[in-house]
């Protein structure tokens, strides 16, 4: 496809600015520019076909499966796009006056209650623009709580292997040193490792439950036992709330803090970088640490975004709760775990479950065998799920499963559509069996084949040279 300044024709631009009907006043000398504006010319059909070919390379929830395990990719209900799109909420300022900001705070109150309520914690921040940078203010609120009473020789943050890579990150990016620990056989925490590993220099645990195969820890009231007792906090990764959601609590569980991908359990469009929300809820003794906003009316110690951080994500996922209420959020957690176990159990015919129980929301095939025995490796039957027309799944994610493929078909899906999902692997299994080098090559559908995700990743080119 073209750039558009490629498909730009002198003379072909669109006026769209009213005749003038005050008079022309010049910029104060030196602010003018020193040439013209560089902007494409099209007419309008060229400018709505342009953007029309761009939606249809993209690929979303409202085109097909889409079963990014660990990314909740289920489908937003539009009245929570509606809700979002008030100009009372759209067209307030953060710094109107306290009258004019009443709804909008409101809105933060009511969210604050409610997902205080779903996750068992007294207080929460709307301050963190996603899941990592939620993980950030939490594990800044442990640092906080151990120097406020001068314990400063707490420098460890325990991470298990099958932590999502953004826990350590955070760790480390908050100062802490990361204590990485095993998983047991049955890809929960290993106890004795993590008895080994707790010590007077532990300032915390930072634990996903679900983890990120899929599976709950039952032993996770011991896990945070053991946590406290050794001297440290235990923090909650949240973006799997949506197996949990209504059902068990984090604060129930243990936990002294947590954040919420409001992006991916409640509702809001997300992937290819929209906007995000990390809410950060915690333990009432916590409270004191957390960034507050000047729309809240906080007077808080750290501040990690300004004012209440994406407002908007927030209303959406204060609609979606309100919509689904006491008995749906539990519902919907329910047909989250269902479609889980039904699809794990249709694909084990295919593939092998890396782990062979039941799941949470998602679970992780590991095809070390078939690629032993075709040459065909996982990537290759993620992109030939591709041509047809399907999302691939999470590849080579958790990092203790290899050939690892992730799937999270959510509760928006319904059963005819996990029953054609579970054909299209078998199928795309047998085009490997029957003809590898097509699957070594594919997508051949799709408007991009295989690009050099690393290559993209360390040197993106962002701007054309034209
Ligand atoms: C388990 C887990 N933790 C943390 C994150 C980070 O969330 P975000 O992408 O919003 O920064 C993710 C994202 O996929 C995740 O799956």
């Amino acid at each position: 496809m073209k750039l558009i300044f490629e498909k730009s024709r002198k003379g072909h631009s669109v006026s769209v600015l009213p005749p003038l009907d005050v008079e022309t006043v010049s910029l104060p000398a030196g602010m003018d520019r020193e040439s013209a504006l560089r902007l494409p010319e099209l007419s309008e059909t060229e400018i709505s076909r342009h953007y029309k070919e761009l939606v249809d390379q993209v690929y979303g929830v409202n085109n097909g499966f889409y079963p990014l395990g660990s990314c909740t990719m289920k489908y937003n209900p539009r009245i929570d796009e509606e809700a979002a799109a008030l100009p009372g909420f759209t067209g307030i300022h953060p710094l109107a006056p306290a009258e004019a900001t009443a709804g909008c705070r409101k809105v933060l109150e009511e969210a604050g209650k409610l997902l205080g309520e779903i996750s068992g914690m007294d207080a929460m921040t709307f301050q963190p623009a996603a899941g990592a940078h939620g993980e950030f203010t939490g594990v800044m609120l442990i640092k906080q709580y151990h120097a406020s009473r001068g314990d400063v020789n707490r420098t460890k943050i325990i991470v298990p292997d099958s932590a999502h890579g953004t826990n350590p990150a955070t760790a480390a990016m908050c100062g802490f040193d990361v204590v990485n620990i095993a998983s047991a056989p049955n890809g929960c925490v290993d106890l004795e490792a993590l008895k080994n590993a707790l010590g007077d220099d532990t300032a915390g645990l930072m634990l996903t439950n679900p983890n990120t195969v899929g599976l709950f820890d039952p032993n996770i009231l011991e896990i945070t036992r053991l946590v406290h007792e050794a001297g440290g906090l235990c923090y909650y990764d949240g973006a799997n709330l949506n197996a949990i959601m209504g059902r068990v609590r984090p604060g129930d569980m243990g936990f002294d803090c947590v954040h919420m991908n409001l992006h991916k359990t409640f509702a809001t469009p997300h992937g290819g970088g929209g906007p995000g929300a990390g809410a950060v809820g915690c333990k009432a003794f916590l409270k004191g640490f957390l960034p507050g906003s000047a729309l809240m009316g906080d007077n808080a110690p750290i501040q990690v975004r300004s004012f209440a951080g994406n407002f908007l994500v927030v209303l959406r996922a204060l609609a979606y709760i309100l919509m689904l209420g006491r008995e749906g959020i539990p519902e919907a957690c329910e047909t989250a775990l269902l479609n889980a176990n039904y699809l794990q159990m249709k694909m084990r015919e295919i593939f092998t479950p890396a782990f062979d129980r039941l799941c949470m929301h998602e679970f992780v095939l590991d095809l070390s065998d078939y690629k032993k025995e075709t040459g065909v490796s996982a990537l290759d039957v993620a992109k030939g799920l591709i041509d047809f027309g399907i999302h691939p799944p999470t590849m080579y994610f958790p990092l203790i499963v290899h050939e690892a493929l992730m799937l999270e078909p959510t509760e928006t899906e319904d059963r005819e559509t996990l029953d054609r999902v579970a054909e299209i692997f078998a199928a795309v299994k047998q085009q490997g069996i029957d003809d590898p080098e097509s699957l070594h090559t594919a997508p051949h559908k799709a408007p991009i084949g295989r690009p050099d995700e690393v290559g993209a990743a360390r040197n993106p080119i962002v701007r054309a040279e034209l």
